[in-house]
């Protein structure tokens, strides 16, 4: 795992840009794995300025890595729209290139299987961005899962339903359950970026990256990936 600690989260976003930059460059039909929260979203924004000035995404392809269940298509805090508001509808990548679970299929457990194959089908993910939540989660890998799972339905843990909270007008709102790939399908991804910012994350972050590889802290499965980059800025890294 390669730990970079940077001043600002403009930096953290500056610098996830430059590897997502030169993997469009090197490769123009890149897939990208994207995730929702806060840390990406000055990632998102230098994306969408460096498009401005001619950055090509129309051969790019994207799969969110997770998904609400039970939010009607089109509400604004489902992470689909989210993706498209944030990023994909600001650079040129076709809509139909952009990729997320069904958080209201009928039937779940066949949609987490299409996902996985539609994956597959696109030759699978070259870089996949993370963020961490304050259990150690990625994605929505609560603690408890297993280091080899795949996409599938999950329960939110309490505390991940109070910190998504601001996204919605009261906690009620907040799905109970997800579909979220798996720890299994992050890790096959080609390159791995997690991005963390502030005091709140430290513990998180000294979890992952400094304790053992446990189910209890998904996270840690990065220790095992061979492409790991972990962009952190100072607050974030004052546990390490
Ligand atoms: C949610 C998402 C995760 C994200 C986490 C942290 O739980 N499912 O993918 O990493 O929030 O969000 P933030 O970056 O806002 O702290």
């Amino acid at each position: 795992m390669e730990i970079v600690i940077l001043g600002s989260s403009r930096q953290i976003g500056e610098l996830a840009a430059d590897a997502i930059e030169q993997l469009i460059r090197r490769k123009p039909d890149a897939v990208l794995g994207l995730a929702t929260g806060s840390s990406p979203l000055p990632l998102y924004d230098e994306l969408a300025a460096r498009h401005e000035r001619g950055l090509d995404f129309s051969r790019a392809s994207a799969f969110a890595l997770d998904e609400y269940v039970g939010l009607p298509a089109g509400h604004p805090e489902s992470y689909r729209e989210v993706i498209r508001r944030e990023f994909t509808n600001r650079v040129n990548i076709a809509p139909e290139n952009v990729h997320g679970p069904d958080g209201t299929a009928p039937d779940i457990p066949a949609a987490c299987e299409a996902y996985e194959q539609a994956i597959a089908d696109a030759g699978g993910i070259d870089l996949q961005l993370l963020g961490v939540g304050t259990d150690g989660h990625i994605a929505f890998n609560e603690p408890g899962s297993s280091l080899a799972s795949r996409t599938r339905i999950k329960s939110l843990v309490e505390q991940t339903r109070r910190d998504n909270a601001r996204f919605f007008k009261r906690l009620a709102e907040v799905p109970h359950h997800v579909i979220t790939q798996g720890l299994g399908t992050i890790m096959a991804a080609r390159h791995v970026v997690l991005l963390a910012k502030g005091a709140q994350k430290a513990q998180a972050v000294r979890d992952f990256v400094e304790g053992p590889v446990a189910a209890i802290c998904p996270a840690s499965v990065l220790q095992f990936h061979p492409h790991a980059t972990v962009l952190v800025d100072e607050a974030a890294a004052s546990a390490l």
